[in-house]
């Protein structure tokens, strides 16, 4: 474990290294944040969002949460996704799941766990929406792995529901929406390669917020 006192001391050399690096260090931090990735993790502390995608100190808009849930009454990862949108302007929106995930892992076990059922509830549901596909792997740690995919795959849809990414895609043609799953034993990012123009149309013959289906049906 790494002394309480000592995180000072990291900052500091922190600073140090990153000066001695590049003179502009301090300049770049203080300015006006321009990201073009917001990026949707687990809180797993084994999943650095910068680190894995070898990104520096603004170039990616971070939230993350227990299992990296999307959920629509959540203000906070709502906000997130708006103020991204809507004023960072992002260009590419990641949800990355991790296999070995605690969070989906509590979902699929039998067991109250209190204020986080609700939470783990949204995990549920992502099993119950594809049960079939998931009671057929017979293997639990393959299905868990499964559930993981499936859980970022639902994520993303989530984010692709909400009015700010519907308005932004048809006004600028951006931000697309990625799913990846993170491998804790090979330190490897995977793209689920989610089609984020078919599942946009799909999810607006339902979620449509923009009006754009309705105008363009009969077309
Ligand atoms: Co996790």
């Amino acid at each position: 474990m790494v002394p309480y006192k000592q995180l000072f001391e990291n900052n500091k050399k922190w600073v140090e290294d990153n000066v001695a690096r590049n003179a502009d260090f301090l300049k770049k931090l203080s300015a006006d944040q321009t990201p073009e990735y917001l990026y949707i993790g687990c809180s797993d502390s084994r999943v650095p969002a910068n680190e894995i995608m070898g990104l520096e100190p603004g170039e990616v808009f971070v939230h993350r949460n227990i299992a990296n849930v999307v959920n629509s009454l959540d203000l906070n990862v709502t906000s997130v996704i708006e103020y991204a949108v809507a004023y960072l302007n992002v260009k590419h929106i990641i949800v990355c799941g991790h296999y070995n995930c605690g969070g989906v892992k509590a979902a699929m076990t039998p067991t109250d766990m209190g204020i986080l059922n609700p939470w783990l509830r949204n995990i549920r549901d992502v099993y119950r929406l594809h049960q079939e596909e998931l009671d057929a792997i017979a293997d639990e740690s393959a299905r868990y792995d499964r559930l993981v995919e499936l859980n970022v795959f639902e994520q993303c849809l989530s984010v692709i529901k909400t009015a700010v990414v519907q308005e932004a895609y048809l006004a600028n043609q951006f931000p697309t929406v990625h799913g990846w799953v993170f491998d804790l034993k090979t330190g490897m990012l995977k793209d689920l390669e989610i089609d984020f123009e078919a599942v946009l149309k799909k999810i607006q013959k339902i979620y449509d917020l923009t009006g754009y289906m309705k105008e363009h049906r009969n077309k």
